[in-house]
């Protein structure tokens, strides 16, 4: 298993309330598998993204990707897995306003060498792979929403992760350019990628390999 996830609890304190998101979460991904998860808008799914990619921590459970105990590493190793190993497309893309299209895809690259021949052509070869190489100097605000959402996705993919976590990754795009990412994602996949993806949309889920769904707290 890349990674194995058991009994995983999540509960935000709001004022006198605690709101129980994550109540039990059991997750076990294969290497290469390209797993969808549905269900319902606040019922946990980016909550559990954020905490697969290591952003956040839950209030209890196992967490073990790659072999490693990920709730017990330092903050260092942790930024590490996440830096060499995981791609994550945001909801909300996350990028750098002052930066261009270069610069944003270059940021995981700041962990290596951003300048090393090597990450200069990953980076160049995933702007090419979303269709933005005509935007590549643009900066966020001079791009489309779907174009932003596009820079997000070749910012996950240029370190060529072993785990790409895609939150939403078609939410903001037409036809023609999910079609493009979905392709691209099936791509990765078929060369061993493990991908995890949050879709609303049943057909986005169709082309991965299995779909789970959150449900009252947990995935079935
Ligand atoms: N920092 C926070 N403090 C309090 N509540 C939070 C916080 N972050 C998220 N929540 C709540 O946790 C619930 C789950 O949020 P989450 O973003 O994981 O949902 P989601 O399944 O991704 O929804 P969507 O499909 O709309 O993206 C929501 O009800 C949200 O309001
Ligand atoms: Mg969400």
């Amino acid at each position: 298993m890349l990674l194995e996830v058991k009994n995983l609890y999540k509960s935000y304190q709001l004022g006198q309330n605690k709101i129980s998101i994550l109540q039990g979460v059991d997750l076990s991904v294969a290497e290469g598998e390209f797993i969808s998860i549905m269900g319902t808008s606040g019922s946990g799914k980016s909550t559990l993204l954020h905490i697969l990619g290591g952003l956040d921590t839950p209030d209890k459970g196992v967490y073990t990707f790659s072999t490693k105990n990920m709730l017990s590493l330092s903050d260092t190793e942790r930024s590490w897995i996440r830096a060499h190993w995981i791609g994550f497309v945001f909801q909300t893309f996350d990028l750098l306003p002052e930066l261009d299209v270069v610069g944003n895809v270059s940021l995981p690259f700041l962990y290596n060498r951003a300048d090393s021949e090597q990450s200069v052509e990953q980076v160049e070869r995933a702007i090419e792979k979303v269709g933005l190489t005509h935007r590549r100097l643009h900066r966020p605000l001079e791009l489309s929403g779907g174009e932003m959402q596009r820079v997000a996705i070749a910012r996950a993919l240029a370190v060529q992760p072993k785990l790409i976590l895609a939150d939403e990754p078609t939410g903001n795009l037409d036809s023609k350019n999910s079609q493009i990412i979905l392709n691209l994602f099936q791509e990765l996949h078929l060369a061993g990628t493990t991908i995890i993806m949050v879709t609303h949309d049943e057909k986005v889920a169709a082309i991965s390999e299995r779909t789970l769904h959150m449900n009252d707290g947990w995935l079935q």
